[in-house]
This record gives structure tokens, C-alpha cells and sequence, in this order.
């Protein structure tokens, strides 16, 4: 499995992406795309940017019924991204229905990774907005768990959970992590985060790293030293 760095780029317009990624003369990041820019831009974007060389995780987590996931999945999976996501909590039957939508002709599909809870459900939203009353660490190994059965690649989570997922999943089940932060770095409104030399230590597969690059003074001197802590 490629370890690699991937960055977020939160970006509210194109021109704005565009003079990011001019920065890059030597390399071609792996970047996420959001719905942010997603909304914006509209699916061009995603064959620009895959123009220009870069490998994509188009980041729209899909939650609907089986059906519309499916085919929604379908046309997103024409766009040939490497990597796009969904919510757990559609169910199993969901995760299933999308991974049908998402899969080629071939047989291939892009990776597809699930979304368990998000990191700004802490417990007491989780009890008291969504009536979930076990420990939220239980909930997100099961939902893990659902994506495997439902055959999915990997999820997202937080560095923290990495490790306890590769238990739980195996350890060729993906783990895909934001909340990475340097160690000098400032962590802005991320609660618990991890450097990209921790996220590799306790087995990360891939970290996904905004801020710390896109808004560096020099982000391509940021990047590489991403790339140097995480992949080595
Ligand atoms: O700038 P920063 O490194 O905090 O960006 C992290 C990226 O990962 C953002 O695009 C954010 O939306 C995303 N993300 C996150 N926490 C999650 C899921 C996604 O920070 N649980």
C-alpha cells in the first residue's frame, strides 16, 4: 500500500487552487477536493486538476438512500478519481449499493472510504442529538467494521484511531487521517492531532494535511517535509 501525503485543498475558488498548485514545479500532490470547491467549480475541476497530473480524493461523503448513492456513485466514478468517500451511518446496505455504482466495467473501482463519526460529534452531542448512548470509540470501530463488511477500502479517522482500527479491520484496511500538524506548528481549531512522524509510527496510511501546507510561508518546503516525516 502507497503511504502518502495528501492536501487538503480547501480552496473557495480555481484561481485560487491554480496559483497553489503553480507553486509546485517538481512534484504532483495527491490533493483532496471538497465540497467547498466541489460546489463551487463543478465536476471541470476535478478533469482539470487531473489534467494537470495530480491523483484526486474527491471528499463529498455521500449519505442518502441505497439507490441514489448508487448512481450518484456511477457518475462520480466516470471522473476517474483515486480515491472518494461516504457515511457509514447509511447503513451497510448503502456502502454496498455505492461500491456497485462506483465499480468500472473492469471490475477496478477507486478506493472507497467511509466516514464513521465525525470529529466534531464528541459523546454528549452523539447522546443527546443522535441518541447513540454507547462510547463513541465503540460506535466508530463499528462502523469500521460495517464498511469492511460492505466491502469498502478503508475510513477516515483520527490518527488516534488508526492503530485501534488495523486491529479491529486488518491492517490492509485503509486509514486515512487529517489533524496532522507539524511539531512547531500552530494547531489552529484542531483539538487532537498528531505530527506526520507520529501518523506514520502508528500506521496511518495516508494523512490528509491542509493548513499546515496550503497556508505556509513556503508550502512546497512544507509539503516535503510532510513527505519526509510521513512516507521517509
Ligand atoms: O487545515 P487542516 O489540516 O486542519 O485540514 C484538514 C482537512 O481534513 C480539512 O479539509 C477538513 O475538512 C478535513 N477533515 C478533518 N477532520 C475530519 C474529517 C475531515 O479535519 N474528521
Amino acid at each position: 500500500m502507497g503511504k502518502d501525503v495528501i492536501i487538503a485543498c480547501d480552496f473557495a475558488s480555481k484561481e485560487a487552487l491554480f496559483d497553489f498548485l503553480d507553486l509546485f514545479k517538481e512534484e504532483k500532490p495527491f490533493l483532496k477536493v471538497g465540497m467547498e470547491l466541489f460546489y463551487a467549480e463543478g465536476p471541470e475541476i476535478v478533469r482539470e486538476i487531473k489534467r494537470r497530473g495530480h491523483k484526486i480524493f474527491l471528499d463529498l461523503k455521500l449519505h442518502d438512500i441505497p439507490n441514489t448513492v448508487k448512481k450518484s456513485m456511477n457518475v462520480l466514478s466516470r471522473l476517474d478519481v483515486d480515491m472518494t468517500n461516504l457515511h457509514a451511518a447509511g447503513t451497510i446496505s448503502m456502502m454496498e449499493a455505492a461500491l456497485e455504482g462506483l465499480t468500472r466495467p473492469d471490475g477496478t473501482h477507486p478506493m472507497l472510504i467511509a466516514v464513521t463519526q465525525l470529529t466534531s460529534t464528541d459523546q454528549q452531542r452523539m447522546e443527546d442529538d443522535l441518541l447513540i448512548h454507547e462510547p463513541i470509540d465503540k460506535v466508530v470501530m463499528h462502523y469500521a467494521s460495517n464498511a469492511k463488511k460492505a466491502g469498502l477500502d478503508g475510513v477516515v479517522c483520527s490518527p488516534l484511531e488508526a492503530e485501534k482500527v488495523h486491529d479491529t479491520c486488518g491492517k490492509d484496511f485503509v486509514t486515512v487521517t487529517p489533524g496532522v500538524r507539524f511539531a512547531d506548528g500552530d494547531i489552529g481549531d484542531q483539538k487532537r492531532v498528531m505530527t506526520p512522524a507520529e501518523a506514520k509510527k502508528i500506521g496511518s496510511d495516508y494523512i490528509v494535511v491542509g493548513r499546515p501546507i496550503t497556508a505556509a510561508e513556503d508550502p512546497v518546503a512544507a509539503y516535503r517535509r510532510c513527505v519526509a516525516e510521513f512516507v521517509g
